[in-house]
C-alpha cells in the first residue's frame, strides 16, 4: 500500500486549492497574442508533455513507500518519484526554456488511489495520475498544492503555461463481483465519500459492464477496461466536475487536456465547456484515440460542436506511417493535410504530435535519428499546436505501455533534435505563418515536401526530403517569400541550405539533400488588419471572446458577429495583436468573427463561432416506442440552436438505442439552455428521407442547474 500518500499533507494544505488564488506573474514582454497570459490561443506556442512521474524527482520525501515504488525505476509500473519540485527545477535550470518551451502538458494532478493492483502477476499504481479518488485534492506524491502553485509561478515566470491532463470519464478500477479489489473505484469530494463502485445507491457510476468498443455508445456508457465509469448524467457528478475544475483553474491553470472524450456523452463535455468558458476560458483539447488509418466524422463533430479542440491523431498516425515506417509517402501526408484542413473547422487549434505515452516512442532504438528529427520539424511547422513528447529529444526509445514512459534518460542539451526544436519554437513565436496561416504544396513527391505556410504577407518556406540516400533536384519551385536570398532557419542542422528567389517568386533549380530539412522564412511587419485565432469558439452571451492577429492598430474600431458590431465598452481591450470583447446578446448560432479597424479596413472573416443560447445544462431526452425501419435512425430537433432550430437535415443525435434504454426506446444526452421552456420533436431519417413525429411539438422546462431527464412517448 502506498501509505505515505495517506495523511502526508497537512489539513490546511488540503483546503487550499479552493481558497488560494494563483498568483500569475507574468514574463517579459511580448505582444499579447504571444505573451505567456494567453490561455486562449496556443497557436504561438511549443508544448512538451510530461508524465509527471516520468521527469524528475525534485524531493525524495514525497515518494511513495513501500511496494508501490520502484528505486531506479526499474519497475515502469510503479511510482518512480517524479514531482512538481522536479519539473520546477528544469523550469528554474533553463532546461525547458532553453529548448524554446513555452507550455508543458502534465500528468492528471488530483488524488489517484493508492492501491498496487496485482494484473496477472504485475503490481500496478496510479504512477501515471489516470486512477482518480478525489479530484479536489492533489496528488502526494507529484507534491503539495503549494508545490503545485510553485510549479505555475516558476513556470509563468519563464514564459511557459500549464496544461493539466483532467480524466472527468473515471475514477479508478473496480471489478464489479469483488468489491475488495483495488479501492473499488471510491470517489471522495475533498475528503467525503460520494460512492464506491459496489455501493453507489445513488447511481453516480454506470453500472452497464465494460465496453467492447463496438459502438460509440458502448464506449460512452459502459466501463474503459476496468475503469469505474462515472454517469454524467447525475447532477452531483455534474456539480463535482463544475467546481473541481474551477479550483485548479483557480490555482492558474492555463489550458486542459481532457482525457478519454470519446467515452463521454457529448452532450455533458459541451454543458462542462461553456461552464469552463464562462469561468475562465482556457486552450481545451480532448483525447479521442483513432487508429492508423481511422477517419472518424464523429471524430470531426466533436472537435467542431463541443468547444475544445482534440489531439489530432489523424495527422500522428499519418506522420508515424511517412517517417517511422515508410508505409506511406509524402503524398500521403499532404492528403491529411489537405483533409483535415476540410474537416476540422478551425485546424490550426488541433493538437499535432509523433507519439504520445499511448504508442510506440517514434524513435526507434538503431533507427537513424534523422527520422525523428524530420517529424520534429515538420510538426513544428505544420498547422496545428505542437506537442513534443518528454525525452524526444534526447532520442528515447521504446514500445508499448510502459516501455514507452521510461524515466527520462538524461538533461542533454546538445542533441541535434534541442537544437531543432529551440530553433523552430522561436520561429512560431516571431512568424505568425506558423501560428495562424493557411499551408500550401509547394513541390511534391513520394519522398520529398515542400510546403508554405502563409500568413498576411509572412510566410514559411519548408522542404523536407525523406530519403536517407537520394538528393533531388527542385525544380519549377513558385514560392510566396519576396525576390531575395534566404538562409536556413535551421542554419543547416539538417543538411538544408540557402534558397535564392527571384521575381514573382520564382525560385531557380536547386538540390535538396538526401535527409535534408531545410526552412525559410520572411516576416515583414503586418499593418493592415489581419486575424489569425479567435478563442474560445464557443460561449455565450456576456463571455470574454479573445481575438488574436496582427495590424489590428492601436486605436479602437469594432469587432463583428456576423453583422453584428461590438463597439465601444463592449471592447475590453484592444491592442495591435489582440482584442478581447464581451460577446454580444444577439441570437444563439454559428456566426463569422471579423476585425473593423479604426479606419474602416475589415479583416478577414473566422467562421464557426458558437454563439449559445445562454448557460447550459445536459439534458437527457428519451423517445419510447419508436419503431425504425431498417437503415433509419432517430434524431431530435427543436426551436433552440441547440436542438437544431427544427433542422431535419442536420439533427441532433443519431440518439442511441442500446445500453440505457433498448430499441425501440432512444436516448440523447444534449446540452441545453438552463432555465429555458423547450419544444421538440424526434424524427427518423434515412438519408435524406424524414419522417417527422405527429402532434403537437413536446415541451421540457430546463433547470436552472444540474442534469434532468425528459421522456416522450413517439407520436405517430
Ligand atoms: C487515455 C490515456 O491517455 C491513457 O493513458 C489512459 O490509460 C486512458 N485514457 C484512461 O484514462
Ligand atoms: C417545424 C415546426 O416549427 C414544428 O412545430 C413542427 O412540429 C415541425 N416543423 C414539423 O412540421
Ligand atoms: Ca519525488
Ligand atoms: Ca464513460
Amino acid at each position: 500500500m502506498l501509505t505515505p500518500n495517506a495523511g502526508r499533507l497537512r489539513p490546511g494544505l488540503r483546503l487550499s486549492l479552493f481558497t488560494v488564488a494563483a498568483l500569475t506573474a507574468l514574463a517579459a514582454a511580448a505582444s499579447p497574442d504571444t505573451h505567456v497570459s494567453n490561455k486562449q490561443s496556443f497557436a504561438t506556442d511549443v508544448v512538451y508533455q510530461i508524465v509527471t512521474d516520468r521527469f524528475k524527482d525534485g524531493d525524495a520525501a514525497n515518494n511513495p513507500a513501500g511496494a508501490a515504488f520502484s528505486a531506479g525505476c526499474t519497475q515502469l509500473k510503479l511510482y518512480c518519484g517524479g514531482d512538481w519540485k522536479g519539473i520546477t527545477q528544469k523550469i528554474s535550470d533553463g532546461y525547458l526554456t532553453g529548448m524554446g518551451i513555452t507550455a508543458l502538458w502534465i500528468s492528471q494532478p488530483v488524488e489517484n488511489i493508492s492501491a498496487v493492483i496485482n494484473y496477472s502477476g504485475t503490481n500496478s499504481t496510479s504512477y501515471h495520475g489516470y486512477w482518480a479518488r478525489d479530484f479536489k485534492r492533489a496528488n502526494t506524491a507529484f507534491g503539495s498544492i503549494a508545490d503545485f502553485q510553485a510549479l505555475i509561478t516558476a513556470a509563468h515566470n519563464a514564459g511557459i503555461k500549464v496544461i493539466i491532463d483532467f480524466a472527468p470519464n473515471h475514477s479508478s478500477p473496480a471489478d464489479p463481483a469483488n468489491s475488495a479489489f483495488a479501492e473499488n473505484g471510491r470517489l471522495y469530494d475533498n475528503g467525503t465519500l460520494l460512492a464506491s463502485y459496489s455501493s453507489d445507491p445513488n447511481g453516480l457510476f454506470h453500472h452497464n459492464g465494460g465496453t467492447n468498443f463496438s459502438s460509440l455508445e458502448d464506449g460512452i456508457y459502459r466501463n474503459l477496461f476496468d475503469l469505474a465509469d462515472l454517469n454524467h448524467n447525475k447532477a452531483t457528478v455534474d456539480a463535482y466536475f463544475k467546481s473541481a475544475i474551477q479550483g485548479w483553474l483557480d490555482l492558474g491553470v492555463d489550458g486542459l487536456r481532457v482525457d478519454a472524450v470519446k467515452h463521454m456523452p457529448m452532450g455533458w463535455q459541451k454543458n462542462w465547456m461553456a461552464h469552463i468558458h464562462g469561468y475562465k476560458p482556457v486552450f481545451t483539447f480532448g483525447e479521442w484515440f483513432l487508429g492508423v488509418n481511422e477517419v472518424d466524422p464523429a471524430n470531426h463533430a466533436f472537435a467542431n460542436g463541443s468547444g475544445m479542440s482534440l489531439l489530432d491523431f489523424q495527422y500522428a498516425q499519418r506522420v508515424r506511417q511517412v517517417l517511422r515506417d515508410g508505409s506511406k509517402t509524402m503524398q500521403d501526408l499532404h492528403q491529411t493535410i489537405v483533409d483535415t484542413a476540410g474537416q476540422y473547422g478551425q485546424v490550426i487549434d488541433q493538437v499535432t504530435f509523433v507519439d504520445n505515452h499511448d504508442m510506440d516512442r517514434f524513435h526507434q532504438a538503431g533507427a537513424p535519428q534523422r527520422r525523428l528529427e524530420q517529424a520534429l520539424a515538420i510538426t513544428l511547422t505544420s498547422r496545428g499546436v505542437p506537442a513534443i513528447y518528454y525525452g524526444s529529444e534526447q532520442y528515447m526509445a521504446g514500445n508499448g505501455d510502459p516501455n514507452n514512459r521510461a524515466m527520462m534518460s538524461g538533461f542533454g542539451t546538445g542533441t541535434t533534435a534541442y537544437q531543432l526544436i529551440k530553433k523552430l519554437a522561436a520561429l512560431r513565436k516571431s512568424n505568425a505563418a506558423l501560428a495562424y496561416g493557411t499551408q500550401q504544396e509547394r513541390w511534391l513527391s513520394p519522398d520529398v515536401y515542400l510546403y508554405e505556410r502563409k500568413f498576411g504577407s509572412q510566410v514559411v518556406l519548408v522542404a523536407v526530403n525523406r530519403s536517407a540516400t537520394s538528393a533531388t533536384t527542385i525544380s519549377g519551385l513558385v514560392t510566396a517569400l519576396p525576390a531575395g536570398s534566404y538562409t536556413d532557419v535551421l542554419g543547416g542542422l539538417l543538411g538544408g541550405g540557402s534558397l535564392s528567389v527571384g521575381s514573382s517568386g520564382a525560385v531557380p533549380n536547386f538540390v535538396l539533400g538526401a535527409g535534408a530539412v531545410a526552412v525559410w522564412q520572411a516576416a515583414p511587419a503586418i499593418s493592415t488588419p489581419t486575424l489569425g485565432h479567435v478563442g474560445p469558439m464557443m460561449g455565450k452571451p456576456g463571455n470574454v471572446l479573445t481575438i488574436d492577429g496582427r495590424g489590428f492598430g492601436a486605436t479602437k474600431g469594432s469587432v463583428f458577429f456576423g453583422s453584428t458590431a461590438v463597439t465601444g465598452a463592449s471592447i475590453l481591450s484592444w491592442e495591435d495583436t489582440q482584442i478581447k470583447v464581451s460577446v454580444p446578446a444577439i441570437a444563439a448560432g454559428r456566426y463569422a468573427v471579423k476585425v473593423r479597424n479604426a479606419s474602416a479596413v475589415d479583416s478577414n472573416a473566422y467562421a464557426g463561432y458558437q454563439l449559445l443560447s445562454g448557460p447550459q445544462v445536459t439534458v437527457r431526452f428519451i423517445v419510447t416506442n419508436a419503431t425504425t425501419a431498417l437503415g433509419e435512425n432517430v434524431y431530435l430537433t427543436g426551436d433552440r440552436f441547440e436542438l437544431s432550430n427544427w433542422s431535419s437535415s442536420t439533427p441532433v443525435g443519431p440518439a442511441f438505442n442500446q445500453v440505457v434504454t433498448s430499441y425501440p426506446n432512444w436516448y440523447y444526452d444534449v446540452s441545453v439552455p438552463a432555465s429555458t421552456t423547450l419544444q421538440f420533436k424526434f424524427i427518423k431519417k434515412n438519408g435524406s428521407a424524414v419522417t417527422w413525429e405527429g402532434g403537437a411539438n413536446h415541451t421540457f422546462t430546463t433547470p436552472a442547474s444540474g442534469t434532468a431527464t425528459v421522456t416522450v412517448n413517439w407520436q405517430p
